[in-house]
């Protein structure tokens, strides 16, 4: 392999005692579509690298930036000008500022970095985008587990949270949560978008933002309640996701004034929507996949049936637990989890078995979530080749993207010869939320053009 993944490893480390060939043979047999050598023979040094500077942006939303607060710049923004026609050069500056306790940031993150360079490659052939990337990690070690469910005796609960949880800055559960590379991508069909990125999607209502919306009011919301309500989710959880304002009455923002399913509907078919992949280290990596979502009423996941979902109908109680005869025990304790001989993550069809409650027993950890590669199909399933490795503090992670994935109502088609804005975040160190490294939106050519970022055509 020519990219540098050590896959072998990561095999190792997720999963434990488990065969190695039987997880290969699976996570071959279950994607019919990957022929991985074809991404694994890219020859990476030959792709030209460029290095957006990521940067923390605390609560400086969609909203904030059109305040008086946001000086001399409040009618700028409103007019759609671009972030970068004012802040070019400004981002760890700007980072640093934001990082530590300010009037952007109540809930600082101990000893986070305000900045951090990301490191991607483009290449492109007639069917696929090919992305690597790579970052240093501000955490001390993977961020490849996570997240769990506790049973304390008579009920199962989350366990374990970002580093500005509540769950962790009062109630004293550990900060575990998983690393994340996120990609946001549209183009100006995504009014200002391609000006003003990843901030088009941030708004006060959102979880953790300044005026986060009633749980209560969130459930009993008929569009954007229902995602949770399907799920069993309950109410403590009903939040606020990502937005774009025009999908909300007359371009606005207000989080409630959702505009009609027709609406919503002609806009997508107008391709006025975010496409949004998520490479998690804990929750798709292990499975060699990423999530796919998109952003229009709310972050949601594709249509299809996703390899990563909740274990069990609600997230409070689990569905699948481990398989004794394959790993040697059903649950795992706190004190596993700092064993890395013990697998983390649930693979259906690899080491899971159902639930059995005579099993579980008061303070039995569970993963909150589940992988299954065989049964995900469909737009949810379309980012079938997502690998990452951490190796001396520094993330590798390639990715691989149909251009046109055959979903255009949750999928950004991608034309060769076309330029399109993405937005990249990165999650590390426990955190989640807002705790995050953005960069300022990037413009990216599917082949040569004008643009930050060139894929380079592979023969
Ligand atoms: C017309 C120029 C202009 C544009 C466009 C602009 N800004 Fe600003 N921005 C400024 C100026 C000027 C300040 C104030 C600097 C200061 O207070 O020292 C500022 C301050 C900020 C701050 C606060 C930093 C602090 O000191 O607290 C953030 C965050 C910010 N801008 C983000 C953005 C983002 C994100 C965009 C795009 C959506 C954007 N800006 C667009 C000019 C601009």
């Amino acid at each position: 392999m020519s990219c540098g993944l050590k896959s072998d490893s990561i095999i190792k480390r997720f999963f434990g005692s488990v065969s190695i060939l039987s997880v290969l043979g699976a996570l071959l047999a279950t994607s019919p579509l990957l022929s991985a050598a074809d991404v694994e023979s890219i020859d990476w040094s030959k792709v030209p690298v460029n290095k957006p500077r990521l940067f923390y942006p605390g609560q400086s939303s969609y909203q904030w930036l059109r305040t008086s607060e946001h000086k001399k710049a409040t009618e700028e923004t409103k007019a759609g000008e671009a972030c970068l026609r004012c802040h070019k050069g400004e981002q760890k500056s700007l980072g640093g500022i934001l990082v530590v306790e300010n009037r952007l940031e109540p809930d600082p993150i101990e000893d986070k970095s305000g900045y951090k360079r990301l490191s991607v490659q483009a290449a492109h052939d007639d069917q696929f985008l090919y992305m690597r990337f790579s970052w240093k990690t501000d955490g001390e070690g993977p961020g490849n587990i996570g997240n769990f469910m506790r049973f304390d005796g008579s009920e199962w609960a989350w366990w374990g949270n970002h580093r500005q949880h509540e769950a962790v800055i009062d109630d004293g559960q550990p900060a575990i949560y998983p690393d994340r590379l996120g990609i946001m991508i549209g183009d100006a069909k995504v009014s200002v978008y391609p000006e003003q990125g990843c901030w088009m999607t941030c708004h006060d209502p959102l979880v953790g933002m300044p005026e986060q919306a009633d749980e209560e009011e969130v459930g009993e919301h008929p569009v954007i309640g229902q995602v949770f309500r399907k799920n069993g989710i309950p109410v403590t959880n009903h939040i606020v996701r990502k937005y774009l304002p025009g999908s909300r009455a007359e371009e606005g923002t207000d989080w409630a004034a959702v505009k009609s399913e027709d609406e919503l509907l002609a806009l997508r078919k107008e391709g006025a929507f975010l496409d949004l992949i998520i490479w998690d280290a804990s929750l798709t990596n292990p499975a060699g996949v990423a999530a796919d979502f998109n952003v229009l009423e709310l972050k949601k996941v594709d249509a299809g049936t996703s390899a990563l979902y909740p274990n069990g109908k609600t997230i409070w109680g689990p569905k699948y637990m481990f398989d004794e005869a394959k790993v040697g025990f059903s649950t795992l304790t706190e004190a596993d989890i700092a064993d890395p001989a013990k697998p983390k993550h649930l693979i259906v069809g690899q080491n899971t078995a159902p639930i059995d409650a005579g099993k579980i027993k008061e303070g039995d950890l569970l993963p909150a979530h589940i992988l299954d590669t065989g049964s995900a199909e469909g737009s949810a399933a379309d980012i079938d080749y997502a690998k990452g490795a951490l190796e001396g503090g520094k993330y590798t992670v390639v990715i691989r993207r149909k251009l046109d994935t055959g979903h255009p109502l949750d999928d950004k088609v991608l034309k060769v010869g076309g330029v399109y804005t993405f937005g990249f975040s990165v999650h590390d160190d426990a955190t989640g939320m807002r705790g995050h490294h953005v960069s300022f939106p990037t413009s990216v050519s599917i082949g040569p053009g004008k643009a930050d970022i060139q894929a380079t055509t592979l023969n």
